[in-house]
């Protein structure tokens, strides 16, 4: 009998919170991947000083940009292990966790502006995404915006053989790995960490990413064309270590939970501008040619991507994607 009231006392504590409090001030690392001065970095600076302030310094909120702590994949892991307690990664790299949903959110043309992406995420899918996270350990907190990605080369790609034989970066989307097969291309997954100098050094000839990521990364500088393709959302889950988040005390999670609704309202409100004004500059410098697809040119690449559509219902549902399609095709139901 004391046997197993040692065993369930034990599975107790291994069950229990990790213990926050016994920390002053608590610590929480945010790692991330891209730069500062980007719609994540931003949002993550900003919360970083309203979470500092709405509790008079019991939390102290230490930031880790562009890969200094993690890599991509390196991270997720980090935070199940509880080495790092916050993390902002994009949808298409929650694939390692086994959580198949997400990767309908990586559909070619999926989502028809930023407000559909929106409108999607910040309503019951979107909290239903969050359920599936709970599973593996962690708690999901906001979804912040970034835009939608271009796809960039050394050669203008407006038709879909335009893409033949070129090696592609992606960041770890199965989704993004077929269409770019498709059209006949090899597609590599690489850290974002690394994108820059495999584009230099011919590692891989292209890659797909947002005007924010694009110019802050300077892949423009070794990129001579970018396609205005818009044709995927670049969006983060903002996760913390489950554990770790419910062993915040009582008292002080309602003011991190008040610093994280307002640093996401600021983040998201700024991340159309980010990408306007990485654009214009990208622009100024001249160093890469923007190509702008034509309505037939834009027709034909989607036309060839459409069988993505029906592999990725066979493994997630057609119901899933559906209900994004709802948002996209402006329905009310
Ligand atoms: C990428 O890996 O290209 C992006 O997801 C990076 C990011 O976090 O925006």
């Amino acid at each position: 009998m004391r046997k197993l009231l040692f065993a369930v006392a034990a599975a107790a504590v291994l069950v229990a919170p990790a213990v926050v409090q016994a920390q002053s001030p608590i610590v929480i690392k945010f790692s991330h991947v891209v730069a500062n001065d980007t719609p994540k970095g931003k949002g993550a600076l900003k919360f970083k000083e309203l979470a500092e302030k709405y509790t008079d310094g019991k939390v102290k909120v230490e930031i880790y940009p562009n890969s200094t702590l993690y890599k991509d994949k390196e991270e997720i892991e980090a935070l199940q292990l509880g080495s790092v307690h916050m993390l902002a990664p994009s949808t298409a790299k929650f694939a390692p966790l086994g959580i198949k949903e997400f990767e309908a959110l990586d559909l070619p043309w999926l989502f028809k502006d930023d407000q559909t992406y929106s409108n999607a995420m910040k309503g019951t899918i979107g909290k239903w995404l969050f359920e599936k996270l709970e599973t593996k350990g962690i708690t999901g907190l906001a979804y912040w915006d970034n835009g939608f990605h271009m796809l960039s080369a050394n050669r203008p790609l407006a038709k879909p053989t335009d893409f033949q034989g070129l090696k592609f970066r992606i960041s770890g989307s199965k989704v993004a790995d077929q269409y770019l097969r498709i059209m006949g291309s090899i597609p590599q997954i690489m850290a974002f960490s690394e994108v820059y100098q495999a584009l230099q050094t011919g590692v891989v000839d292209g890659q797909e990413n947002t005007w924010s990521n694009i110019y802050t990364q300077k892949m423009h500088e070794v990129q001579k064309y970018i396609t205005v393709t818009n044709h995927g959302y670049i969006g983060y889950i903002v996760v913390v270590n489950k554990k770790f988040w419910d062993g915040i005390p009582a008292d002080i999670k309602p003011q991190l939970e008040k610093a994280m609704q307002e640093a996401t309202a600021y983040g998201n409100g700024q991340s159309q501008k980010e990408n306007d004004d990485a654009l214009a500059e990208i622009k100024k410098t001249g160093k890469s040619e923007i190509v702008t697809l034509t309505a037939e040119q834009d027709a034909a690449m989607r036309k060839a991507l459409e069988p993505v559509y029906q592999d990725v219902a066979k493994r997630v549902g057609q119901p899933l994607i559906d209900e994004f399609l709802k948002e996209t095709r402006g329905a009310t139901n």
